[in-house]
């Protein structure tokens, strides 16, 4: 599967699984219930949710479950993902360079619980100047 392939059908798609899988989150402290599905080029969805923790910094977001998940099953080419929090919130920092770690060009749609795509970019356009594997060179010690 390709960008091409991105129809819209398949966006909605997308948003709809991050839709639904919301109300699995948990977020008992801050009460921001986050879904996210993930494309990737296989042609499946990863979904994930934020899992939030009494020790606060434990929890994780949805979009880190929704890369994991995948990562962690063979999945790393990724076309695209949707994230419905309540109001369209972006993501955060962590998630921007983690999503960067797979592929700048990767599509992400941000939409709020009604499911309206408020804003739509590249993970490039997110996290300009992302750290990368580039930038990892052997004689880096000062
Ligand atoms: N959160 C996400 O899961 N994704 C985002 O894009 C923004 C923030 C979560 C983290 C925390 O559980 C809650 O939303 C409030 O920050």
């Amino acid at each position: 599967m390709s960008r091409e392939s991105l129809t819209d059908a398949l966006r909605q798609q997308l948003v709809s699984a991050a839709q639904e899988v919301r109300s699995w989150a948990y977020a008992p402290y801050s009460h921001y219930a986050v879904g996210a599905a993930l494309l990737t080029a296989s042609g499946r969805i990863y979904d994930g949710v934020n899992v939030e923790n009494a020790a606060y910094p434990a929890g994780i977001c949805a979009e880190r479950v929704a890369v994991f998940k995948a990562v962690s099953e063979g999945e790393r080419e990724f076309l695209a993902v949707a994230v419905v929090t309540p109001n369209g919130g972006s993501p955060c920092g962590s998630c921007r360079q983690v999503l960067a770690e797979f592929g700048l060009e990767t599509l992400v749609l941000i939409a709020n619980a009604a499911g309206e795509v408020l804003r739509e970019m590249t993970v490039a356009e997110l996290l300009p100047g992302a750290f990368r594997a580039d930038d990892l060179v052997a004689d880096a010690t000062p």
